[in-house]
C-alpha cells in the first residue's frame, strides 16, 4: 500500500481513523515519528523501530519555526519533500503528515510549553527558547495524532528527556521509545546538518566519536575533571577550536555528578566546525 500524504488536521484525523479500523479489524496501534524532513538513515531507523512497536506508522515533516533562534538556520534548513516522502514510503511508513505553519500555529496561537529544569542546561543555555519550541510542537503532534508510541533518537538526548518529562507531566497516553544514536561507518552521529560539511570538515568531525569513546574507556579510573580536560584537549588537537560545551551529567535528570557516584554518567558535547554546530553524547 502506498503512503498517504496529509497536510491538514482534519485529513490527519480521518486518515488515522481509517487506518485504525482497517484490515486488521482491531483497534490498531499507532506510532509517530516526528521529523523536520531532510530524511536520512537515522530517521529511517526511527521508522523501523516504530514498525516494531505498532501496526500503523505516522511520520511528520514540519520545520518548526518555534524552535529556531533568530540567528539560526531556519531559512537554510534543508528541505527535500519529494525525496523524503519516497524514503519514508520505502521504509514502510503508512501516513506522512506535512502541516503548514498556519495549521500548527494559527494567528491567535498563544501557548508555550516549558520544561524549565531540563531545558536550562547544555543546549538550552546557548539556544534560548529552543526547547520550548520543541516541547510545544511535540505536545501538539502527539495530541493531534493520538499516537500510542513516539520514537526519538538518543542523539538528541536532552530533547528525549524533555519530551519524556512533558508526556509524563501532561498525562499524555503515549509511550516514548528511544533508539540508540545512528552512526556512519566512521562513527559520526548522523544528522541533517552533516550535509553542510565538506570532506575536510567531515574528517575532523569523525574524531568526535573516537575521542568520546576513548574518554569512556578511562572514565572510571580518573577524576571527572580529568575526563573533561582530556576531551577538551583532544578536540582542540584535531582542529576544532569552537567548543560550546563538554559536560558530564546524570543520564536521567541532567544534574551534575560527583566523583563519589559516577553511575548514570553521560558525556555531552556540542562543538562548531566552522559554522556547523554538531552535538553528540555517550553513556559512560
Ligand atoms: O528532532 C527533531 O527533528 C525535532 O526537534 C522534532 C522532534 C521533530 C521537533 O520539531
Amino acid at each position: 500500500m502506498s503512503i498517504e500524504v496529509i497536510r491538514d488536521l482534519r485529513g490527519l484525523h480521518s486518515s488515522i481513523a481509517r487506518h485504525r479500523n482497517g484490515p486488521l479489524n482491531t483497534a490498531a496501534s499507532l506510532a509517530i515519528v516526528p521529523t523536520m524532513g531532510a530524511i536520512h538513515e537515522a530517521h529511517e531507523a526511527l521508522v523501523v523501530e516504530a514498525k516494531k512497536n505498532a501496526n500503523i506508522v505516522l511520520a511528520t515533516i514540519f520545520v518548526n519555526p518555534m524552535q529556531f533562534g533568530e540567528n539560526e538556520d531556519l531559512d537554510k534548513y534543508p528541505r527535500s519533500e519529494e525525496e523524503d516522502i519516497k524514503r519514508l514510503e520505502d521504509k514502510g511508513c503508512d501516513i506522512v503528515y506535512i502541516p503548514e505553519n498556519k495549521t500548527m500555529y494559527p494567528d491567535d496561537f498563544d501557548l508555550t510549553i516549558n520544561v524549565p529544569k531540563l531545558s536550562s542546561v547544555l543546549c538550552g543555555k546557548e539556544r534560548k527558547n529552543h526547547f520550548q519550541g520543541v516541547a510545544t510542537v511535540v505536545a501538539k503532534l502527539l495530541l493531534q495524532s493520538g499516537a500510542d508510541y513516539a520514537i526519538f533518537g538518543e542523539k538528541d538526548y536532552q530533547q528525549l528527556l524533555i519530551i519524556t518529562s512533558l508526556v509524563k507531566d501532561l498525562d499524555i497516553p503515549c509511550k516514548i521509545v528511544p533508539i540508540s544514536t545512528v552512526r556512519d561507518n566512521n562513527g559520526l552521529a548522523i544528522s541533517s546538518r552533516n550535509q553542510y560539511l565538506n570532506p575536510k570538515q567531515i574528517n575532523i568531525a569523525n574524531n568526535i566519536n573516537i575521542i568520546m569513546t576513548e574518554a569512556a574507556k578511562n572514565f572510571y579510573n580518573v577524576d571527572i575533571n580529568e575526563t573533561i580536560s582530556f576531551v577538551r584537549k583532544s578536540i582542540e588537537k584535531v582542529g576544532i577550536n569552537k567548543i560550546d560545551y563538554i559536560e558530564i551529567r546524570d543520564n536521567h535528570n541532567l544534574e551534575n555528578i560527583s566523583n563519589n557516584n559516577k553511575s548514570n554518567a553521560r558525556l555531552f558535547i556540542a562543538v562548531y566546525i566552522d559554522e556547523v554546530r554538531l552535538i553528540d553524547n555517550i553513556k559512560l
